[in-house]
């Protein structure tokens, strides 16, 4: 059963690697769980999901989501890839809300085995500044509010707490450069890294799914790499209008040239779609 299983994933498709959104974890039937069976019987060519786990269980994969600095869980992620025998030859991703972004870095610093396409579904690829809705129920969302708002470039909450890693205060773009552990990084505005760069160029397909109506991405063009223009919060430019895109900092002026990237505007809010819009959009890049 193993090895025909094997031989239909080498000869048919390419398995797909799934990593959640904040709050979640890998394997809620509702969540992951639901979008990892709907490719599976509704992908005939995708015989193979694997939804990325950080930590030792779902528990702490879902604390680990707001605590462990994001670079460790991008080479936890990488670590995991290189060991699974069903991804040796190349895989697609898709990415859910933060999940995007990490999934990006994990392009940009883990080039072996191949991503091939990445679909990022209401990722924050230029970070966020706001957070005005938390999953329901959520304490600890509640206290992450908190602390991004007391302080999201102080060392000790950069350090402590994953969604400061991509905080991008436009009003505050020196200490954002200058103190951003991980998004800054990763899109090549501290010391450049040209690997960074190669690396996401890569990609065969780079798919952005944005929302209209989200309303836990602020601002939610930062899923299409758009942002606030600098020095202030109300003017948003769109992603071939940032410097990240017109000076090709991280490729992906590259990849668009090429026509390799792929915009997409769901009508819901965050994370809100149907199997249909999925199946009629997104499911051409998972071949
Ligand atoms: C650039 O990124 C690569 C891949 O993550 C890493 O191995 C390398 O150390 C980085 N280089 C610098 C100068 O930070
Ligand atoms: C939060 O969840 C509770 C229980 O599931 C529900 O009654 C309530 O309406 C929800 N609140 C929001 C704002 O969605
Ligand atoms: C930016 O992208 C939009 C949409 O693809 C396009 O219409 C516009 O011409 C582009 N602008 C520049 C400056 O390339």
């Amino acid at each position: 059963m193993k090895l025909l299983s094997l031989f239909f994933v080498t000869v048919f498709g390419t398995p797909v690697v799934l990593w959640h959104g904040m709050g979640d974890n890998c394997c809620h039937s509702f969540s992951m769980g639901a979008v990892s069976k709907m490719i599976r019987e509704k992908v005939e060519t995708v015989n193979y999901v694997k939804s990325l786990m950080i930590g030792d269980s779902e528990a702490s994969d879902t604390s680990n989501g707001f605590l462990m600095p994001v670079f460790q869980q991008v080479e936890l992620a990488c670590q995991q890839i290189q060991a699974d025998p069903e991804l040796q030859e190349g895989y697609h991703a898709i990415g859910f809300s933060q999940g995007g972004q990490f999934l990006r870095a994990l392009a940009q610093t883990c080039p072996s085995p191949p991503m091939k396409n990445l679909i990022s579904i209401g990722g924050q690829h230029q970070g966020i500044f706001g957070f005005p809705k938390c999953p329901n129920g959520s304490s600890i969302c509640e206290y992450v509010r908190k602390m991004l708002n007391w302080g999201a470039y102080s060392s000790f909450i950069q350090s402590h707490l994953v969604q400061a890693q991509y905080w991008h205060d436009p009003l505050q773009e020196e200490e954002y450069k200058q103190y951003s552990q991980f998004i800054a990084v990763v899109n090549n505005e501290r010391e450049f890294n040209q690997t960074f760069k190669e690396n996401l160029e890569k990609l065969e397909n780079l798919v952005l799914v944005k929302f209209a109506k989200d309303t836990m991405v602020v601002p939610k063009e930062s899923s299409h790499f758009g942002y606030y223009a600098p020095g202030q919060d109300s003017d948003i430019l769109a992603y071939n209008d940032t410097e990240l895109f017109t000076e090709d900092r991280i490729g992906l002026k590259t990849l668009d040239t090429a026509g390799k990237v792929h915009f997409f505007t769901f009508a819901g809010d965050h994370l809100r779609f149907t199997d249909e819009e999925f199946m009629q959009n997104l499911a051409q890049f998972l071949p």
